[in-house]
């Protein structure tokens, strides 16, 4: 076993250095505090593993994701959504028997129950969907207590897996079509999951709708490149929660939260609203790189950065390509386009953003694509969940499945030490 030395007061201690199946190394600390009454502090977990995870693979210098060993680009070329979905849950590509079953299994749970619709009454017209698809996610535990017990059984689990799947893109049309005061569209199990998606959010009991093919395997192609990044903010938040022995609702419903955050999944509306904001103003897109490099102002060019990706981010590479072709298959020609473009272009020859390795993640390019198939912005976050879903439950599952245990990181006081309480007579 290889190990590191550190020596604490004169004293050396030996830590064991651990290694993955891809090279990268990392101090097991785990017997830190007890052999050395040393905590580590990494605020923000830059240089921090918490667990040791078979799911994605992430090489930030060199542009490289894979789900299960597979590289996203085979996987966004030649797989579709739920064999991906079926991939990182289970760990391996389905055989034909199971990947039909596993898609039956989903179409078939894509109904939710009645008294669920009603929730819809109470939201404002204008509630923000993740508002919405969070409290909703939580909400169906209270229509399958089953699933809340904290020993889990795997027929149980594989079917709550399958509930979400279906219900959350059932849950994220009718939301929308609420929020537009247009009837719901019921989900049809003739059609496939992007293409059941579509008709729920954009079909109208008054006509007949016709899915374009180019635009649901684009979907796809989305919902594909969104399915799973390892230990990011909302992973590793559904990671927490579920670590409690919360439900898997309660653990997913908690990811997506998080995931609304602007500098997370929120991103991709923020990129939207600020290409629209360089549309409408008239304002150079030097301008608006200037302004993400004015230490003064809180403003950031959304959909830049990364915290692993520090070379370019794989995704958003492949959406460029999906945009460009759906754009013109469907021969829309969209002006934020070409003004992200040349956004990228002025950021990506600025000293300010080469020097901190700052290029288009997923959020910058994929905002234009929902907008071509017609998803209104306030959803694109949504669209983000809809696709991250499998991934959150296989590191949901491969947590339980370790047997982790609850996360209860450690500290660093500094605030007061002790004081005595004072009457308030006396506190003037
Ligand atoms: C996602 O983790 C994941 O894998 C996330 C994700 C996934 O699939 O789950 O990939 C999805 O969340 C993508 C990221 C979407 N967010 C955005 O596009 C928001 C804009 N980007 C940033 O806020 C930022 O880049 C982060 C949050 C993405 C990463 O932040 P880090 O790693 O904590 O980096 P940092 O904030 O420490 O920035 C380092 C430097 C700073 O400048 P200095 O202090 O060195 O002078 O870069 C600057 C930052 O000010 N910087 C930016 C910037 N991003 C970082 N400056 C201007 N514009 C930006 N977008």
């Amino acid at each position: 076993m290889n190990t590191v030395k550190l020596n604490v007061n004169g004293k050396e201690h030996e830590l064991p250095l651990i290694e993955g199946t891809e090279g990268e190394k990392a101090i097991e600390i785990s017997g830190l505090r007890s052999s050395t009454g040393l905590i580590t502090s990494d605020t923000g977990y830059k240089s921090t593993g918490s667990t040791k995870s078979a799911i994605t693979y992430l090489d930030g210098e060199n542009g490289i994701l894979r789900y299960r060993g597979y590289p996203i680009e085979q996987l966004a070329e030649k797989s579709t959504f739920l064999e991906v979905a079926y991939l990182l849950v289970y760990g391996n590509l389905p055989g034909k028997v199971e990947l039909d079953d596993f898609v039956s299994k989903i179409t078939r749970h894509t109904l939710i129950h009645e008294d669920m619709k009603k929730f819809y009454e109470g939201y404002p017209a204008k509630a923000h969907p993740m508002g919405v698809l969070a409290s909703m996610i939580s909400a169906l535990s209270t229509f399958y207590p089953e699933a809340q017990k904290s020993d889990l059984d795997p027929e149980e689990v594989d079917t709550t897996i399958r509930r979400l799947i279906a219900k959350i893109s059932t849950i994220a049309a009718w939301s929308y079509k609420k929020s537009q005061g247009f009837p719901v569209m019921y989900p049809q199990n003739r059609l496939n999951y992007c293409d059941n998606f579509l008709y729920m959010m954009f079909a109208q009991p008054t006509e007949d709708y016709e899915v374009n093919p180019v635009v649901s395997r684009a979907l796809d192609t989305l919902l594909i490149l969104h399915a799973d990044h390892e230990q990011n903010c909302s992973a590793s938040t559904v990671r927490m929660a579920g670590s409690s022995h919360a439900s898997l609702y309660a653990a997913i419903s908690s990811g997506v939260c998080a995931l609304w955050g602007p500098l997370h999944g929120g991103a991709n509306q923020q990129v939207l609203e600020m290409l629209e904001q360089i549309r409408k103003e008239g304002s150079d897109v030097k301008m608006m790189v200037e302004r993400a490099k004015d230490k003064s102002s809180s403003f950031r060019l959304m959909g830049f950065g990364h915290r692993v990706y520090k070379n370019f981010d794989p995704r958003a590479n492949i959406i460029k390509k999906v945009c460009d072709e759906v754009l013109e298959e469907l021969g829309t020609d969209d002006p934020l386009l070409d003004i992200a473009k040349s956004l990228e272009e002025a950021a990506l020859s600025d000293s300010y953003f080469v020097e901190r390795n700052l290029y288009p993640n997923v959020d910058f390019y994929s905002g234009i694509l929902y907008r071509a198939i017609g998803i209104p912005t306030e959803m694109f976050t949504v669209m983000f969940a809809l696709g991250r879903l499998p991934g959150w439950i296989a590191q949901w599952k491969e947590m339980r499945d370790n047997n982790e245990p609850i996360s209860r990181p450690r500290q660093i006081y500094v605030g007061h030490t002790k004081r005595d309480y004072v009457e308030l007579s006396n506190r003037g």
